[in-house]
Order: C-alpha cells, then structure tokens, then sequence
C-alpha cells in the first residue's frame, strides 16, 4: 500500500465541512483508556456542552458512537414496538428514510408530505395527527436535501397535546441555528458531527427526554438493537459509576470536544448570524449568474443553500460542471437528489466554511466557468 496521499478540498457541499485545524490537532492527542477517569471527565464536558447546543436540560444527551443515521434508528428503535402508530413529516430525503426505519421498527407509518422545496404543512401534521392517534411523531428540522427550515413548535405542540412523543432530526442544524428542543418539547433529538461542528462524521449527539426514557422503561419487547437501547448506553454515559457498554472512540471524542470548546468560544447567536451572513452573501453572488435559490427566503437554511440552474445546464453538464470544480478547483458542491437531481446544486456554507472570504473563492471560479 502506498502512503496516503488526498487531495486538500473547499468541501462546499451537503457535508461533510472542512475540519477546523485545531479539531485535527485534537485527534492527534494521546489515546487513553475509555473508562480512564482523565477522558470520563473530557466525556463529562462533551455531554455539559451539548446539552447546551440543544438547549436541554436532559440528562440522557450524548455522542453515539456511529453517524447521523445511526442516531435516526436509536431515536425510532427505543420509542416504538411493533403495531405502534407513528407520523413522520415528508418533505426530503431524511423524512423518507425515518419512514423507512420507522416500518423496520415494525410500526405503522403515516407520511405527511410536502413538496420538496417547500416546508410541511403544520395542519396537515395536525390533522394526520388528530386521525391516527400515534405514539410516535417525527420530522426533520434542517432538510440537507432541500435546504428548507422547518418551524417546528406547532406540529411539536399539537403532537404533545395528543400524547404523542416527539423525534426531531437536527443533524445540519446543530452548531449552525440556535436549538431549543425544550421549549419546542422535542422528546428525542439527533445530529451528527461533519456539518456545522465541522468535525469528522463518526458521531451522533443524541438527546432523549425524561418522558421518552419513561416509554423505553414500559416497554413490553425489548429494544430491537442491542447497540442502540438508551438503557444499556445510559450504564457508561449516564454518570455515577461507569460500565463498560462499548469502546468509546477516544480521538473522535476528543474531536468533538475541540469543536464544541470553538463554538463556546464563538458564542451560538455570533455563530448563527455567521452563518446566515455567509447564506446571504452567496445568494447575492449566485443571482447574476442566473442560479436563483430554490426555497422561500422565510425557510430557507442558512447552512445549506439550494440554488436552480439555468435548463441549459440541466442534466449532464451539472454533473460535468460538479466534476470540473472538483478537479481542477479542489471545490466540492453538492448535486440535486430525487426530483431534483441534475437540476439544483447544494450548496453548503457550514461552521468553518460559513465565511465570506469561502464564498468569494466560489463565486470567482463560477464567474470563471459558467
Ligand atoms: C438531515 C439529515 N439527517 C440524517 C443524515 C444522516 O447522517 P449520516 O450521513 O451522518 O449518517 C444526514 C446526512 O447528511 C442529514 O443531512
């Protein structure tokens, strides 16, 4: 095997973001023990701190060890059992895939959709809401393949009133918009780490509430993963005296430590407002060039941009366009998918890369190319 050797890119996509320089120093740390008392304490500070990005005062908030999906599938696996009534809002990619994980947990799924592009409707929600009944209901809150952002407390609040559980996907959301999951009485929440942590993938911060753990408790099956059930995790991250679940992925962990400890320092409404600036200041680049943004500028996300190409560069001269700022740019963006394949681009602005000076790097090479 030869050394490795890959190529250093603006990665300017749907994820993931460049990694800050002292996140990579961060991973070059020492390894210690993962039940060492010295990383229990950095693991301490990482749970401190992301309770603080979600805005919850829950207790059961971690890093699982495993990517954004795999915190989808702990969030359905833990909250349902066969037969279970659950209503998923469907309006992207992720929506779709909650419906798919929701249906392996044995449970009957209900999708509400909306078109891409657009946001779901919360009386439609309501309504599906008010007709099943469901033990179960989920949507996503920053949909990375539309780049829409989706109000959330009305349908959480409906939910609520009809003594349902609520799952909230913030996997591009977390570090990029302020979060507040409980006021918005989000019951189980996800993200995950290469978005607007600008860490590597690897993560998935989870955060589940009294009430959700309650349901786990009174479950008459057990939860169908053994990997993923909120109560065995909770022997090694729920304090106290601390078992062994699994082995903790220490330099990961010491990752998202280094990304949490930068956006502390930056402070969330400081970053936000980074990021929505960065959003602007590509919009406004991007009209000239006849690429205009695809979402209503009320739920557009500032992370994540989705722009509609001229027809004349629909189809196979996107994905040649993609391909030449690739290669001969070093600059990742990010193609449309399901309907919109080859007629949008995604663009992602997120943590490290929501700057003006990277959005200037693009705009002058698409000046360049298109
Ligand atoms: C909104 C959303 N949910 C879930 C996921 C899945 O995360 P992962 O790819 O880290 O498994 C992604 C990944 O892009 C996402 O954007």
């Amino acid at each position: 095997m030869e050394k490795l050797t890959p190529p250093t890119r603006l990665l300017l996509g749907p994820g993931p973001s460049n990694v800050s320089q002292r996140v990579l120093d961060a991973m070059h740390l020492p390894l210690i023990g993962h039940l060492d008392p010295a990383f229990l304490e950095i693991m301490d500070s990482v749970q401190v701190q992301l309770r603080k990005l979600f805005g919850t005062q829950n207790s059961f908030t971690l890093p699982l060890s495993a990517t954004g999906s795999a915190g989808m599938e702990a969030c359905f696996v833990n909250l349902l059992e066969a037969g279970d009534r659950v209503v998923v809002g469907v309006n992207g990619v992720f929506g779709t895939r909650m419906c798919e994980v929701a249906r392996r947990c044995g449970a009957e799924v209900t999708a509400v959709e909306a078109e891409w592009g657009t946001p779901l409707d919360p009386a439609k929600m309501l309504a599906a809401i008010e007709s099943t009944q469901p033990q179960v209901v989920a949507f996503v809150h920053a949909e990375t393949s539309t780049g829409v952002c989706q109000p959330v407390e009305e349908i959480t609040r409906g939910a609520k009133a009809a003594g349902a559980l609520t799952i909230l996907d913030c996997v591009t959301s977390l570090a990029g918009i302020p979060l507040h999951i409980d006021e918005w009485q989000v019951d189980a929440v996800y993200s995950g780490t290469q978005k607007c942590l600008s860490c590597p993938p690897g993560l998935s911060p989870v955060s589940f509430s009294p009430q959700a753990l309650e349901r786990v408790a009174q479950r008459k099956t057990p939860v169908q993963s053994w990997y993923l059930d909120t109560s065995l995790l909770g022997s090694y991250y729920g304090g106290g005296k601390r078992a062994y679940h699994h082995t903790a992925p220490i330099s990961a962990i010491y990752a998202i430590y280094e990304g949490l400890r930068i956006v502390e320092e930056e402070g969330m409404d400081s970053r936000s407002e980074r990021h929505y600036k960065a959003a602007e200041a590509l919009i406004a680049g991007l009209e000239p060039l006849g690429l205009s943004p695809l979402v209503e500028k009320k739920f557009r996300l500032p992370m994540l941009t989705t722009v509609q190409l001229p027809e004349a560069l629909q189809g196979d001269p996107e994905a040649a366009l993609r391909g030449k700022l690739l290669k001969e740019f070093n600059i990742e963006v990010g193609g449309g998918l399901g309907a919109l394949a080859g007629k949008v681009w995604r663009i992602g602005l997120m943590g490290e890369n929501a700057k003006l000076e990277k959005v200037e790097q693009l705009i002058s090479v698409l000046r360049k190319v298109l």
